[in-house]
């Protein structure tokens, strides 16, 4: 029983630690998704939105991932033309928020955007909520 014991929490410690790397490698991914948002080279985001509540030519990015799902926003990074036509709940949101007919259309974002990239900046975007 001893040694059972002793097992399980070597797997716990473990488990632990991989949790720990989890969390360092999306703080990782964060700081790479901001260079990305305020490079011209890289998404150029910051000329069109601020990362509060204030509208810019687009919405302010504060709290965009409690108003956004994980893969809405994955969506809209890839494809901003094809999810704005889509009839997503999430779009539809969008689309009244901004009282646009059409979304995804003005979009000057640097495509396409690799899958890093992408995650990245969903980091990024997720340390913008109201504390
Ligand atoms: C040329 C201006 C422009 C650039 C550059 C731009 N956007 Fe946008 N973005 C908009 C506009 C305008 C909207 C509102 C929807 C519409 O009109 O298409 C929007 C909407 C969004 C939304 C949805 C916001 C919400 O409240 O639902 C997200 C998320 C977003 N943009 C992220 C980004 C990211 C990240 C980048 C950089 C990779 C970026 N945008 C670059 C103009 C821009």
């Amino acid at each position: 029983m001893k040694r059972l014991a002793c097992v399980l929490g070597v797997l716990l410690a473990a488990g632990s630690g991989a949790a720990g790397l989890g969390a360092a490698e999306a703080d990782a991914g964060a700081k790479a998704g901001k260079v990305y948002f305020d490079s011209i080279k890289g998404g150029n985001c910051k000329t069109c939105h601020y990362t509060n509540d204030r509208r810019l030519v687009g919405p302010g990015m504060r709290d965009v991932t409690t108003r956004h799902s994980d893969e809405w926003l994955r969506s809209w990074l890839k494809d901003p033309q094809g999810t704005g036509k889509s009839d997503h709940p999430e779009t539809a949101d969008l689309k009244k928020r901004t009282r646009k007919t059409r979304v995804g259309a003005t979009s000057c974002m640097k495509q396409p955007m690799s899958d890093e990239e992408t995650r990245n900046l969903i980091d990024f975007l997720s340390t913008l909520k109201e504390e």
